[in-house]
């Protein structure tokens, strides 16, 4: 096959995947987004993603059953945790927590498909109590024991927002988080996952690949698009500030976080989703002002440069009204994508073929190799 060449890998197609399609709306193994969060729940979407079909309510029990059990973290997980300084950032903690998991459960080189799901599910149960003890941590605040899984839905959310915020979360506020996890779930063959796919391809285990991910995820332009985009719009605070503001920042040739995506050129259905759901989940705690100035900034946005918000921009907001500081959204984002990287981890293993494109060299040719001594001018 001839060579071709797409800075950033643009419009390649690198692989099949019967996980995700973006090319008819976003579609999780054949349903689409619209579908599942209007009637689904995360664990149900995670079980889709990790086994291929919706749980009949027997599986789906048993699965947030052994969800409930494995956050249950050994006890030396949440020393050496408390060894980090206590400025360490959510995400950095998330990548060194999921690792450190897998010094207690490795992964068998010869891991059977069945063996690296429930690694999976462990990694899936693990992220929310890692963050929950970092939470904690950094509140000063003695981590509450987790809730009794009772059969009750939306466990892994209310149970998160529980023992990580100390607080009864209400109906409202656990499926509003619910309904983020469902949408940042799984988004076909983006950087993380494909770095994921990349490691998996080598061989290597889940563990490594996932935490691959979550480095790939806490760049500005992936996942850590969440955090920028409140910081940003705390900066602007007012709707007068809105043009000055965007003068500026298209002056600095600066991109604004939250908007543009390279797969979706008019609308991300994510935040399409999400924009319709979250005003009315969240009719206490939702901040007016700032809902306003958010609205100017999407026309300013679509008027100036034709782009629209991506999923980072409301769930941005989401995660601010739900009490929750800047540098833990990326990290809720991990919570969800866990599910959709161990998906495309556990495809790439079943039907493998390593991951390895081409470059095209810029360099020079012909140097010659000179003794250190020569090398002064
Ligand atoms: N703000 C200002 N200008 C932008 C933005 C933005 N957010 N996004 C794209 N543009 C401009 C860009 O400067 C370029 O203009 P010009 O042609 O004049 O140079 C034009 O639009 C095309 O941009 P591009 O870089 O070719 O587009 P891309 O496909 O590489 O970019 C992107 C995709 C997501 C990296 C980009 O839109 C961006 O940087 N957005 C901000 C970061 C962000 O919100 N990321 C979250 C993505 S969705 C959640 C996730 O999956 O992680």
């Amino acid at each position: 096959m001839s060579e071709t060449y797409s800075p950033g890998l643009e419009n390649v197609v690198a692989g099949e995947t019967a996980i995700c399609t973006l090319d008819t709306g976003l579609v999780y193994r054949g349903y689409s987004i619209e579908d599942l969060a209007e009637h689904s729940q995360f664990e149900e979407v995670a079980y889709l993603l990790l086994y291929g079909e919706l749980p009949k309510a027997q599986e789906l029990t048993d699965f947030q059953e052994r969800l409930a059990s494995y956050s249950v973290l050994p006890v030396e997980i949440p020393k050496i945790l408390a060894k980090l300084p206590l400025d360490t950032m959510p995400m950095d903690v998330l990548r060194t927590g999921v690792s450190l998991v897998s010094h207690f459960y490795p992964e068998s080189p010869d891991a059977s498909a069945q063996e690296r799901q429930a690694h999976a599910e462990r990694i899936l149960a693990a992220v929310p109590a890692i963050l929950s003890i970092w939470q904690n941590r950094q509140n000063c605040s003695e981590m509450p024991p987790a809730l009794e899984f009772s059969g009750n839905t939306y466990y892994l959310a209310r149970n998160f927002l529980w023992q990580a915020r100390g607080v009864m979360p209400s109906n409202q506020e656990v499926k509003t988080l619910d309904l983020t996890l469902m949408l940042y779930a799984e988004h076909e063959f983006n950087a993380s996952t494909f770095v994921t796919r990349a490691i998996t391809s080598t061989r290597s285990d889940l563990y490594s690949a996932i935490v691959g991910g979550i480095g790939a995820l806490k760049g500005p332009l992936h996942g850590g698009a969440n955090e920028r985009a409140l910081a940003d719009l705390i900066e602007i605070g007012s709707v007068e500030n809105v043009k000055p503001w965007l003068d500026r920042a298209f002056a600095e040739k600066r991109r604004i976080m939250g908007f543009g995506h390279r797969v979706y050129k008019h609308a991300d259905p994510r935040a399409v989703v999400l924009a319709r759901h979250a005003k009315e989940l969240l009719r206490g705690p939702v901040d007016e002002s700032l809902e306003h100035v958010a609205h100017a900034v999407e026309q300013e946005m679509l008027t100036r440069k034709g782009l629209h918000p991506n999923v980072d921009w409301p769930c941005a907001r989401v995660y601010h009204y739900l009490g929750f500081d800047k540098p833990f959204f990326t990290p809720l984002f991990v919570m969800a994508r866990v599910s959709g990287w161990s998906a495309h981890a556990l495809e790439q293993a079943a039907n493998n073929r390593l991951i390895r494109p081409r470059s095209l060299y810029v360099g020079p040719l012909g140097k010659k190799w000179r003794p250190l001594r020569e090398r002064e001018n």
